[in-house]
């Protein structure tokens, strides 16, 4: 079977840094591309936790590109409370050795989706969708020729920024009405999924096991990334979100998905950014957008942990 070529659009951020290191490590994945956008915390910082990870997993010739500085529309709101005041507190990093590409992350989206076969390429966002709503709309062309976007964002029945709205896309609801509404085949992998991936102490000892830098680098952002779960959102153990795209992306398996039409609120007193799922009729033929619904979380563990030992130990 040939890797799937996939672009990461991220803003690590504790998860992210997990999902890269699950793209990364996994022999079905071909990393294309890395590109940063602001969330979890400002654009420069997230920027640099990116190339601290990649430098922590020994990621070379892999384009990494920064891009969108605040969101379409509305004010920035980052999450220094999930995520601190780095983006990615808790772990000590090293410093990047690899240079940013020089071209924007919106152009370097662009050219490397229309370089590669069409239908080749997917699209893997783990934080807002400003890169890719502009993505899509400097360059509409790039819709067609995408496999499929497969995003963490959103929640058919749970929110975690407001009673109903997940923080990927409340941070910019403009951009995710955009990318929702683009024909491109959409895998909404959200909270209702996400909260399934709970990093229990069952699996930080698997971790712990392997002892590498990666490995330790994921128990120190866990035990940060814990601590505020416990304390902001009462959880037992935390909720690694943007892995799970990706390893959908590995194995569909992984977890089942429904097919319901999904829009975004824009205009709600009370739900803006709310990801809002038709339940109610079986989809239309024409309908394009799945919802993730059940997770194998030892399927999901192993790839995880198995992504880690292949990468194993990294000196700098
Ligand atoms: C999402 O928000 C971010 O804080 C995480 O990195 C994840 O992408 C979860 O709501
Ligand atoms: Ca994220």
């Amino acid at each position: 079977m040939l890797p799937k070529k996939i672009i990461l659009d991220c803003d690590p951020g504790h998860d992210d840094a997990i999902a890269l290191l699950l793209a990364h490590g996994n022999p079905n994945i071909e990393l294309l591309a890395v590109t940063t956008v602001v969330g979890n915390q400002t654009l420069s910082k997230v920027t640099h936790n990116a190339l601290c990870v990649a430098r922590i997993a020994n990621i070379r010739d892999v384009p990494f590109a920064a891009g969108c500085h605040r969101p379409l529309v509305r004010e920035i709101k980052n999450a220094p409370d999930i995520h601190g005041e780095t983006g990615l507190d808790g772990p000590s990093l090293p410093e990047p050795a690899m240079r940013l590409d020089a071209r924007h992350a919106v152009d370097l989206l662009i050219d490397v989706i229309m370089e590669n076969p069409p239908k080749s390429v997917t699209l893997v966002p783990t934080a807002g969708l400003t890169n890719i709503a502009m993505a899509a709309r400097k360059a509409p062309q790039i819709v067609e020729r995408v496999k499929e976007v497969v995003l963490m964002g959103g929640g058919y029945h749970k929110g975690n920024r407001s009673a109903v709205a997940e923080f990927n896309i409340l941070i910019d609801p403009e951009a995710a009405h955009i990318v929702f509404n683009e024909k491109w085949p959409l895998t909404m992998v959200g909270l209702d999924l996400t909260h399934q991936a709970q990093a229990t102490p069952d699996v930080i000892g698997e971790i712990a096991r392997i002892k590498t830098r990666s490995s330790q680098f994921v128990l120190d952002a866990l035990k940060f990334y814990g601590d505020r779960y416990r304390e902001h959102q009462g959880f037992g153990y935390p909720p690694v979100h943007d892995p799970c795209a990706v390893a959908y992306v590995i194995d569909p398996t992984v977890m089942t998905t429904q097919k319901v039409p999904v829009n975004i609120e824009l205009a709600g007193t009370l739900t803006t950014g709310m990801t809002v799922a038709d339940f109610r009729f079986p989809p239309p033929e024409d309908c394009h957008t799945q919802v993730a619904v059940k997770l194998d979380q030892a399927k999901f563990w192993q790839l995880v942990i198995d992504a880690l030992k292949n990468i194993g130990e990294t000196v700098y």
